[in-house]
């Protein structure tokens, strides 16, 4: 059997909204399942403006409201060392994913796999999740809907791996 843990990050740009919502949720969805010892989760912004802050405010509310606390949380920078270090690297939206490309291309020991969060979503399936810090609540409650549905796959998919390897 496997036993080294499965590694997962997610990126958006700020690292205060989307992907720590993705961190918390994700991390819920693991724990619930028994596999918080197998599958190691982290998050991460591809720019730079908000290293050490906590989630937005709003964000926090709505996981809250779903019974999830990201308050833990702080923002860090993706870095290269991240796509030697994890197996997941799964981008919030188009855009992250492109950065996350062109850091890739930069990286020699670079291995992760890199793609969007949403390749895993039955219902969002390859979209981007709209960015939703210059809008309104509802932004944050399709940010959890998509984030949701995508963890459920994104699950599986890692449950297929290990039954390949284990
Ligand atoms: P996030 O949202 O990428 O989901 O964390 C954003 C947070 C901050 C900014 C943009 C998006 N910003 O421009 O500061």
């Amino acid at each position: 059997m496997n036993r080294s843990p499965t590694r997962v990050m997610f990126v958006c740009l700020g690292n205060i909204c989307r992907s720590p919502t993705a961190h918390g949720v994700f991390r819920q969805k693991v724990a619930q399942a028994g596999l918080a010892d197998r599958i190691e989760i982290a998050s991460s912004g591809t720019g730079d403006w908000h290293i050490g802050k906590p989630p937005d405010a709003r964000a926090a509310r709505a996981a809250r409201a779903r019974r999830v606390d990201i308050d833990d949380l702080r923002a860090q920078q993706v870095t290269a060392q991240d796509l030697a270090d994890f197996d997941y690297v799964l981008a919030m939206d188009a855009d992250n994913l492109a950065s996350l490309q062109t850091l890739y291309r930069a990286t020699p020991q670079a291995r992760a796999e890199v793609d969007l969060f949403m390749r895993f979503s039955n219902d969002y399936r390859n979209q981007s999740v709209p960015d939703p810090y210059f809008g309104g609540d509802r932004g944050f409650e399709l940010v959890l809907d998509m984030i949701e549905d995508a963890s459920a796959g994104l699950l599986a998919d890692i449950r297929k791996r290990w039954a390949g390897i284990d």
